[in-house]
């Protein structure tokens, strides 16, 4: 007897979303089923191209399909698309996720951070933004390598500048570098609000926006200004810097913005020559403030000598390419677990969608 699609799908029923805790098919995310004698061809939409189960879910789909009669091959092809946030398309047209970097403590690593996020997303195939909202110390332009550039407008909107295969807008690329800006409460609202409005994102996956150090005018502007998908906070692993976070924390839950995790940079320094980790700061704070706060743990990402170079080169591709395969599985590591949490925030909020198979 032939083996049918029904059979299939009823297969492919029992497998789970490790992270969503329901069924591939219940989730809408089996696009098509082709059975063509033992040769069974599915095709899995993910809820991000960056999707940290993959490897899971296809060993899982390969075993389910496997135990029907009659099959011999099972073949998987994989398409994503990203969930929006509930809300997000009625003020930020186009751009389905906005995420918000933060931190208590300066200096903690949340623009580089916010970069290594962006490309990260980029590379796996989203398309994303980065915006940088430090109006204080725009430090975007420089890491990107964007100093000498500025955006043009067209139809009233501020185009944003291209850099490695993300869009990208800058406070840096308005004012003259090393000019300081000082900015009351209301003129930093104006120009974040100036920011969002006024910027012509286009179509985005993820809008990644690094946040200036504190929990100042910025991050309260961003919160009642836009349905922001989260806040994922950065923090490194000493006592000071993980208290700061924690105040961070405590601002953004007061505010209704959701918390997508916390990262810990600079935990751990890793010699090029020996392959020995050595936990400079006392690695391991943020892990345990995060299972405290009941907060999901996003990763680690080590002190590197590249991170630093590429930041002040404006090299960030780098960081991708060029540096040691532990702290590039580091990187890779904490950009698709934050593209979990992203997707898991928005299923909590949506149901599934109509079921169709052709
Ligand atoms: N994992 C890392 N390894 C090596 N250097 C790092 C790492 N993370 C950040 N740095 C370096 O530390 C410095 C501060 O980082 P960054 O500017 O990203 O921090 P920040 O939190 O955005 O600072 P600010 O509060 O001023 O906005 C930079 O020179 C950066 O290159
Ligand atoms: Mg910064």
């Amino acid at each position: 007897m032939s083996v049918t699609k029904e059979q299939v799908l009823k297969a492919l029923s029992n497998v789970q979303e490790p992270e969503l805790h329901k069924d591939l098919v219940t989730l809408n995310m089996i696009k098509n089923v082709a059975v063509c004698e033992g040769h069974v061809k599915v095709n899995i939409e993910l809820t991000t191209p960056a999707c940290p189960m993959k490897d899971q879910i296809k060993g899982d789909v390969e075993r389910e399909v496997n135990k029907i009669d009659g099959v011999n091959e099972v073949e998987i092809e994989w398409s994503a698309n990203v969930r929006q946030t509930p809300q997000s398309r009625m003020f930020l047209p186009g751009v389905k996720n906005a995420i918000a970097v933060g931190a208590g403590k300066g200096g903690v690593g949340k623009s580089t951070i916010s970069v290594l996020t962006a490309l990260g997303l980029q590379r796996e195939g989203a398309k994303v933004g980065l915006m940088d909202a430090d109006v204080y110390g725009p430090s975007i332009p420089k890491m990107l390598g964007l100093e000498a550039e500025k955006p043009s407008v067209r139809d009233e909107k501020i185009l944003p500048l291209e850099a490695h295969g993300i869009r990208v807008m800058s406070m840096g690329f308005m004012v003259e570098p090393e000019k300081a800006v000082v900015w009351r409460g209301p003129m930093v609202h104006g120009v974040v609000q100036q920011f969002l409005s006024q910027v012509d994102w286009g179509e985005l996956d993820y809008l990644i926006i690094d946040l200036p150090p504190g929990t100042g005018d910025v991050p309260l502007t961003l919160a009642q200004s836009i349905p922001m998908t989260g806040a994922l906070i950065v923090c490194t692993p000493q006592d000071v810097a993980l208290l700061d976070a924690v105040k961070a924390l405590r601002m953004y839950q007061q505010l209704n913005v959701h918390i997508l995790g916390i990262v810990e940079n600079m935990s751990y320094f890793r010699a090029p020559d020996t392959g020995h980790e050595y936990d400079l700061f006392g690695r391991g704070g943020a892990k345990k403030a995060a299972e405290r706060l009941d907060i999901p743990f996003i990763g680690e990402v080590p002190i590197n000598i590249d991170i630093r170079v590429s930041g002040d080169k404006g090299t960030p591709v780098e960081n991708f390419e060029k540096t040691d395969e532990a702290t590039r599985e580091a990187i890779m590591s904490f950009v698709r677990n934050l593209a979990a949490q992203v997707s898991i925030k928005n299923s909590q909020q949506q149901a599934p969608l109509e079921l169709k198979i052709t």
